[in-house]
């Protein structure tokens, strides 16, 4: 057993876990955040998608190691007192998932896509999502609400004219 150390959603959180354990494996059966799902186990389906120091990772491809001491966000760790993230508002507002099972990696792509570029184009969307795969949907309302949620995230209006 090794001990793992990281901050998660801003909380310094440390399992005990097998060497060979994955980042996944410790957020979903130690600390409990069951949000980021296990899809493929193998890096296709980015249905493990969670924030590293900010920047998306298939959380099934890497150990529990390699995220000591880093900074680790879930799609737990959107909301807040205030309510939902603007994303996930807008996701349910516009009802862009089916099952929703692809749902949190989603989101959590298109989070670390408005960090970087807050007006993004069709294309920048589908590229920033171009990892999260979903079996329902045709991806159209979750561009949409990528587009709804960057124009209140930049002080606009939903429904206002990109
Ligand atoms: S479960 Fe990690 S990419 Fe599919
Ligand atoms: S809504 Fe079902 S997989 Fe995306």
């Amino acid at each position: 057993m090794t001990d793992v150390s990281m901050t998660v959603n801003g909380e310094e959180r440390t399992a005990s876990v097998p060497p060979e354990t994955t980042l996944l494996t410790v957020l979903r059966e130690n600390f409990f955040l069951t949000g980021s799902k296990l899809g493929c186990d193998v890096g296709d389906c980015g249905a493990c998608t969670v924030l590293v120091d900010g920047i998306p990772v298939n959380a099934c491809l890497m150990l529990a190691g390699q995220a000591e001491g880093r900074d680790i966000v879930t799609i737990e760790g959107l909301a807040n007192q205030d309510g939902m993230h603007p994303l996930q508002q807008a996701f349910e507002n516009l009802a862009s998932l089916q099952c929703g099972f692809c749902g949190p990696g989603v989101i959590i792509s298109a989070k670390a896509l408005l960090e970087e570029n807050p007006d993004p184009s069709v294309d920048d969307i589908r590229d920033a999502l171009s990892g999260n795969l979903c079996r329902c949907t045709g991806y159209t309302k979750m561009i949409e609400a990528v587009q709804d949620a960057a124009r209140i995230m930049r002080g606009e209006s939903a429904d206002e004219a990109a």
